[in-house]
């Protein structure tokens, strides 16, 4: 064994001086009784199985359609496995015979076991992996629309549409914020901001869970969170990669997201299948069961990524061998591996307890979490369950989806073209202009997304626009090549005939970005467009057409040069099934933009900004003869969007001008539409903190609320804002409000208020 399997295994019971916090699920004792009356009865044999989870392939037979009896009899029979994952033939099914198969599951679990097994999907943005399942945009798209009633809709059907499959479980909501927009998945989680990542994925969370942790129903779920945490910023922007973040960031913006989550009742988190600072998390006792089980008193379970324990061998080598790999993982705070192929982890567990290497206490502790996850979700009464869902992929649903891409899809500029007069001859083109694939992105239907083989009837952004206009003409210029993994390669042949096509229209749509992609195969060494569709886009603007650029992509690829030819942008980002409809609604005039940039578009490949970045790092120039320089020169900043009317804001007044940590400052802005149209305007609130005894961000997101607004209507919007709230992380780790100036900011409107007495606490205090 290496020596430092021992200290980092010892880290694992973190000294924690606050006094114990109270529950962040409330414990019910009934619950801890099942548990404890199931556990004192199971063999170590039992116990290994409850703390592994395979892939579904484990169990399917020659045709991938179905499971093997055989291998049913040897993974749930013999190895006792408690949790199976993931799609057969890694594609979506039916609900029907997703059920079917879960049932087999379940008869055999019951019958072998006498312990439910618990079934996991990827479900990201609805019922992804179910063929006739409700998508809706993705988690990006829902932080632009800065609307939390559409994250509440969306976990909702999602926990809705999965349950009716019988699968009571999803690895969801994404929390990783966006800050890096190198890494391929940060569309899968809300933007780059901490509070809004915060309060869209608690309202997803308890829409997911339900109203009571301790007894989900059968139209509810548990959640996954994942990944636990700071995945989203590798040091070299590729997905599964290092990370190296400063203690304070991590507290401060990238744990809050899983705070808030935790506290709203969270039963299960996945962890961050890469490393922070040089400790992969899968082995990070200190993250794990220091901040998480220990400083929140959690009573949940934490479930590897995808093949994370064998990555601590085999990628990491921080363990010489599988076996070191699972006694780090457990020791460390994990409960459940995603293997996701091997059922001999189960051995190795089994091993390492009779060697002593996993503690009894450990491993019970482990146990005892997964059957709480399944005694909360009312698995061992209900393995399958009889329940009518009417509203299973309802037009309900379908509309609401539709709702949240219309309000997704950002103006980024319009020098007046839109909205487009009926009666203009139409040009669209791009390799974007016909695909639902791309409307949708990944983690739809397919890992890698294929949404056009399974849903035709909807409509890509072409055939949309030709449902709403009468003269429209379509030549792609520039394809994609289709193959799952090879979403960055194109064929460019056809500028020339798109170009040519152009010259009979009056305005040209070129809808350009990216193909789907998902994780690992998204990674790619140059955010900018690909050079074909700007070139695309470079001999387009040489007809003398008007552009009007359509974005439709995971992560702001650049467009610094092609940007000044378009006479007007739009990011839809991937609003999914609908967002071809949405787009034509909006491009004519039917609908209003309201969507707002839920991240920075940067500009520049060397200048790759967050809003919320230092106050030191933009500098005007220096008097003398040094030039110490630093500009901050972004697209687009976080929170921008443009819509057919205007709003002007006014009169922001606040309820005290000087505050202490306890209090709740009331701040409250006039917004009126000063326009000719009805609109609907996200209002959102910073804070500044002038001095501070760490470099202050240069802004804070504090608060949003999105209002209608008819033409000449005012709207007063009152934020109540917690004191506490603006406090930041000291180097120390502990928070941090300190006396001095804040500046409060909405819409151009500013007011000072001072805080009077600094007050430094823990986390679990607040
Ligand atoms: C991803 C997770 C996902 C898991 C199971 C991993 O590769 O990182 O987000 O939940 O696979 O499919």
């Amino acid at each position: 064994m290496k020596k430092y399997l021992i200290p980092l295994a010892i880290v694992s019971v973190v000294a924690c001086n606050a006094p114990k916090p109270a529950p962040a699920i409330p414990t019910d004792p009934a619950v801890e009784a099942k548990v404890e009356s199931v556990l004192a009865g199971m063999t170590l044999e039992e116990k290994a199985g409850q703390l592994v989870q395979l892939n579904i392939s484990t169990l399917e037979d020659a045709t991938h359609e179905a499971i093997d009896p055989l291998k049913l009899d040897l993974i749930i029979g013999q190895y006792k496995v408690g949790s199976i994952l993931n799609v057969m033939h890694d594609a979506a099914h039916t609900r029907e015979q997703t059920a079917a198969m879960v049932r087999q599951i379940q008869e055999k679990s019951m019958e072998a076991i006498g312990i439910p097994c618990i079934y996991g999907l990827d479900m990201i943005h609805g019922a992804s992996y179910l063929v006739e399942g409700t998508l809706y945009p993705q988690e990006i798209n829902i932080g632009a629309t800065f609307k939390r009633d559409f994250a509440r809709m969306m976990g909702h059907a999602m926990a809705y549409e999965t349950r009716a499959a019988q699968v009571p479980w999803v690895f969801s909501p994404v929390m990783d914020l966006g800050r890096d927009p190198r890494w391929p998945r940060i569309w899968e989680s809300f933007g780059e901001d901490p509070f809004l990542q915060a309060e869209m994925a608690r309202e997803e969370t308890l829409a997911l869970q339900g109203a009571d942790p301790n007894h989900i129903d059968l139209e509810h779920v548990a959640v996954s969170l994942k990944h636990f945490m700071g995945y989203g910023v590798p040091h070299t922007g590729k997905d599964r990669t290092p990370a190296y973040i400063a203690e304070n960031d991590l507290r401060e913006k990238y744990f809050a997201p899983f705070l808030e989550c935790f506290r709203a009742g969270a039963l299960t988190a996945m962890v961050n299948s890469a490393s922070i600072n040089g400790v992969p998390t899968h082995a990070n006792a200190i993250l794990l069961s220091g901040w998480v089980k220990e400083q929140l008193n959690w009573d949940g379970l934490l479930v590897t990524d995808w093949a994370d324990i064998d990555n601590l061998y085999v990628r990491d080598h921080v363990a010489a061998d599988k076996k070191e790999a699972v006694a780090l993982g457990i020791n460390a705070g994990i409960d459940m591996i995603m293997d996701p192929y091997d059922p001999e982890c189960c051995t190795a567990i089994i091993e390492l307890v009779k060697e002593g290497k996993i503690s009894q206490a450990r491993l019970d502790d482990a146990v005892r979490r997964v059957l709480r996850l399944k005694v909360r979700l009312g698995l061992f009464e209900n393995p399958t369950w009889e329940h009518e869902y009417p509203m299973f992929a309802s037009a309900a649903y379908a509309h609401e989806s539709y709702d949240m891409a219309l309000e997704s899809e950002v103006l980024l500029k319009n020098d007046g073209i839109l909205p487009l007069a009926e009666h203009k001859k139409i040009f669209v083109t791009g390799p974007n202009a016909n695909s639902l694939r791309a409307l949708n992105g990944g983690w739809s239907y397919t890992w890698q997304g294929s949404a056009d083989a399974f849903v035709p009837q909807y409509n890509t952004i072409v055939e949309a626009l030709k449902a709403r206009f009468p003269h429209v003409t379509y030549e792609a210029g520039v394809v994609y090549n289709e193959t799952p993994m090879a979403w960055q390669y194109e064929d460019a042949s056809g500028i020339a005939k798109a170009v040519s096509a152009a010259r009979g229209a009056d305005v040209i749509i070129a809808c350009v970005g990216e193909n789907s992609y998902c994780e690992t195969p998204g990674n790619m060494d140059d955010l900018n467009l690909s050079a074909n569709q700007k070139q695309l886009v470079k001999e387009l603007a040489k007809t003398g057409k008007p552009i009007v650029l359509v974005l439709n992509e995971g992560r702001p690829r650049l467009i610094g040069d092609i940007e000044p030819l378009a006479a007007a942008v739009v990011d839809v980002m991937l609003p999914s099934n609908f967002g071809g409809d949405a787009l034509a609604a909006l491009l004519s005039g039917d609908e209003n933009f309201s969507g707002k940039l839920p991240f920075t578009y940067s500009k520049h490949i060397n200048a790759l900004h967050t809003y919320d970045y230092k106050v030191s790092e933009h500098r005007e120039t220096m008097e003398g003869s040094y030039n110490y320089d630093a500009v901050m020169d972004v697209q687009w900043p976080f929170g921008f969007g443009l819509s057919y009317t205007e709003y002007a804001y006014s009169n922001i007044r606040v309820s005290q001008a000087e505050f202490k940590a306890g209090d709740v400052i009331k701040v409250s802005v006039d917004v009126t539409n000063v326009g000719k149209r009805a609109g609907l305007e996200s209002v959102l609130l910073f804070s500044s903190d002038l001095v501070a005894s760490l470099i202050p961000d240069v802004k804070r997101l504090r608060g949003f609320e999105k209002i209608a607004l008819q033409p000449g209507e005012t709207h007063t919007v009152t934020f109540e804002l917690p004191a506490s709230a603006l406090a930041f992380v000291g180097a120390d780790g502990r928070w941090r409000l300190e006396a001095g100036d804040f500046r409060l900011s909405c819409g151009g409107q500013g007011a000072l208020v001072k805080c009077t007495e600094t007050k430094v606490w823990d986390t679990p205090n607040i």
